[in-house]
This record gives C-alpha cells, structure tokens and sequence, in this order.
C-alpha cells in the first residue's frame, strides 16, 4: 500500500497538499477547518508587521468561464496581503499550535526593505510557535508600489539581501515564493537558495487583465469604473507553473543536489498534483482551488494520488518525484534524435535479404534496391 506521508525540510506533513497562501488561510477559523479536512499543511495569508497600510477594493475577483459551460478555468485577483492586525496573528498562530499540535502551520510573511522589519517580523513569528516560513517575494499588485512583493522577487540582488536577513533570524525552515512575472524563474530561484533558504515555491500569480466589458467598455474588476492589473491563477496557469516548476527542478539538481521545492499553480486534482512531483516538486499548494471546491477537496486529491502510486508501484512520493525530468531536452536534441531515428529506420528498411522468409509486403521495393547492384 502506498503512502502520502513525507518529510520535507523535517517538517513532517501527512500528505503533500498544501494551502497555498490566500483566502483559505486567512484566519484560523478556517486553518482549523484546513487541519480538520485533513490538509497535510497550510501556509496562512501572507502577513506584514503594519496592516494598516493595507486597503483592499472590492470587486477584487474576475473569474474566466469556459466556453462550453460553468466551469471556471482562470481566476483573476487584485487582493493584497492580509489586512489583519499582526497583533490578532501572532495570537491565533500560538491558538492553532495549542489546537492543532500535529497541524504543521507556516507563517507567509512580507515586508519593505528593512533589515529590522524582516528580522522583527521573522522572530515574532517564531515566537508564537509557526513551523516554518514561505517568504512572499511575489504578488504581482499593489505591494509593488511599496517596493514590496514582486518588486523584490524581480530584482535577483535585493533578494539574495533579504533571504540572507531571513536566514540569520530564521530557526525554522525558509521557502522563497518566487514571481513568474519574470524572463528567467531560475535566476531569483538562484539567489534564494544561494542565501541558505531550505526551499522555493512556485508559482505566484500572472499579472493580467482579465478583460474588457463589451458593453461598459470598461476593464474588469471594475472598481468605480477603473481597475489595475492583478494576479492570474487557477487551471489555466497550469502549464505555465508547471514548466517554470521544472526549471527550478533542473537548476536544483544541477547547482545545489537536493534542495525543497513545492509546486503551486491551478493544482485541483490527484493527477495534476502527480505531474508536479513528476516535475521535481515535494509539495503541492492549492489555493484557487479550494476557493471553488471546498476544503473537503484534499480527500479526492489524496485518493487520486494513491490510485496513480498504486498504478505505477510506487510506494513513496520520493519514488517519482523528478522522474520524468530526464525526458525534457533543447529543441535541437528533439530535431536530431528524431534524425536519428529516421536514419536507423532507413538502415533497418535496407537491410539485404538473407533468406527468402524475410522478404516483407511494406518494404518490397527497399529490399529489392538493397540486393541490386549500382
Ligand atoms: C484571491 C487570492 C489571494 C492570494 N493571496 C496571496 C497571498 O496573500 N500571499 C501569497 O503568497 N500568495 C497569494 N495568492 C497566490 C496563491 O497562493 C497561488 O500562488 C496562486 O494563486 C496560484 O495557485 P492556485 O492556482 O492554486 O491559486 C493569492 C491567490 C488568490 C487567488
């Protein structure tokens, strides 16, 4: 029988899904719900030491519906980080360890380019007993303004600065939460790792415009008649974490051997969770996902997930994880190795005749060729 269980960075989680940063941890109502559905651990909303400079719109959600139906592929949002007091968070992270001792509970944290600021806001953290830290270098609206969010994960020498902050404070284990809004995810990746940071998580959302209503002419969410662009998530950013997920695989295993990766990016299903680890992930964050389906989500995750192990015989998450990173090359290898086959099955096609059994119907003609002269 196969097991979800696993150990990352000696965090100790029951299975590999994840809540990803977002409204599904945002308070510790609903990260006890988390806990309770059986979640194997839940970042909580990104939280900053002074939320009064927080001020979220509303409409703040767009979604895009599938053609064919109700379903929805994309998500956009123009939410910030918590505007909740971090008095109110420090005191709810010390409420879930006491309720939820098994529950493995890490604090996503933001904060400007202070080295007092990281350093405070790591310690209280830790103080209240979090086990471990996702640093959000990575929402794509609003913090950037501030100089915050993805402003930093997009500027690969600030990172490296703030992560080697983190990790002079940091007693439990640090994952960097990467931007895709950027040419070269491995570059940031880099830094972060290069800091001392035990893992990276990827992705974050796409900065977009949702679309422009045809009757209002106006761009939607549409704030008093306005909107700015926001942040991209759900299923239709699959591929694109999907692949930004590899390439941070690949960069590990070429730079650093064995460092944590946890894949993040319209993750809803068993088998979108097996592609990641195919991909070189050990974790799999949901967040959209929850949104449109409920915490109850994770037991079909879960269940899906076996039934691909139990396919497949593999008894351990680390039995696939990166396995079908071999097979990613340069479209230059795609162009010769099939080259290469294209000659081998020339060569096979003129093999000569020996006997008279192996003359074949398809190759008549090569054959023929092949046993004349000239
Ligand atoms: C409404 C909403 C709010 C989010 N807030 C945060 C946040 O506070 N901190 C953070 O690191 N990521 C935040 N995210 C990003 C998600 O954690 C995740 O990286 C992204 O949505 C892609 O995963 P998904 O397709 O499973 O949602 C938010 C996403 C959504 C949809």
């Amino acid at each position: 029988m196969p097991t979800l269980a696993t150990t990352v960075d000696g965090l100790a989680l029951k299975n590999p899904f994840i809540i990803g940063s977002g409204p599904p941890g945002t308070n510790l109502n609903v990260i006890g719900k988390a806990f309770k559905e059986g979640w194997g651990a839940v970042i909580a909303k990104t939280v900053s030491l002074d939320a009064s400079k927080v001020i979220n719109v509303s409409p703040r959600y767009a979604k895009l519906m599938a053609k064919d139906g109700d379903e929805v592929s994309g998500w956009e949002n123009i939410e910030l980080i918590s505007d909740r007091p971090f008095k109110i968070w420090v005191e709810e992270f010390k409420k879930c360890k006491d309720q939820f001792p098994d529950g493995v509970l890490i604090a996503s944290i933001m904060e400007e380019y202070r080295r007092d600021a990281w350093i405070e806001i790591v310690e209280r953290c830790q103080e209240a007993g979090v086990d471990g830290f996702e640093l959000n270098f990575s929402c794509p609206h609003g913090l950037p303004e501030r100089k915050m969010g993805a402003a930093m994960g997009q500027d690969c020498a600030i990172l490296e600065e703030v992560c080697g902050w983190v990790m002079a404070a940091a007693k439990k284990p640090v994952w960097a939460k990467m931007t895709p809004n950027i040419t070269h995810i491995e570059d940031p990746s880099r830094a972060a790792l290069r800091s001392g940071c035990q893992g990276v998580s990827a992705i974050n959302t796409i900065r977009c415009v949702m679309g422009i209503n045809l009757e209002t002419l106006r761009p939607e969410p549409t704030v008093e008649g306005y909107t700015t662009p926001g942040g991209y998530s759900s299923k239709a950013v699959r591929p694109i974490a999907l692949r930004m997920v590899m390439e941070i695989a690949l960069l590990i295993r070429r730079e650093f051997g064995d460092r944590s990766l946890s894949g993040i990016g319209g993750i809803e299903t068993g088998g979108d969770a097996a592609q990641f680890i195919l991909a070189g992930a050990d974790t799999c964050q949901v967040c959209t996902g929850v949104m449109k389906f409920g915490y109850e989500c994770v037991k079909p995750m879960c269940e899906e997930l076996l039934v691909f192990m139990d396919k497949h015989k593999f008894e351990t998450l680390a039995d696939f994880k990166g396995k079908s990173l071999p097979y990613f090359t340069t479209h230059a290898d795609l162009v010769s190795k099939q080259a290469q086959r294209k000659a081998a099955q020339k060569a096979a096609q003129k093999k000569v005749v020996t006997a008279d059994g192996e003359w074949s119907g398809d190759s008549f003609v090569q054959q023929s060729d092949a046993l004349s002269r000239g």
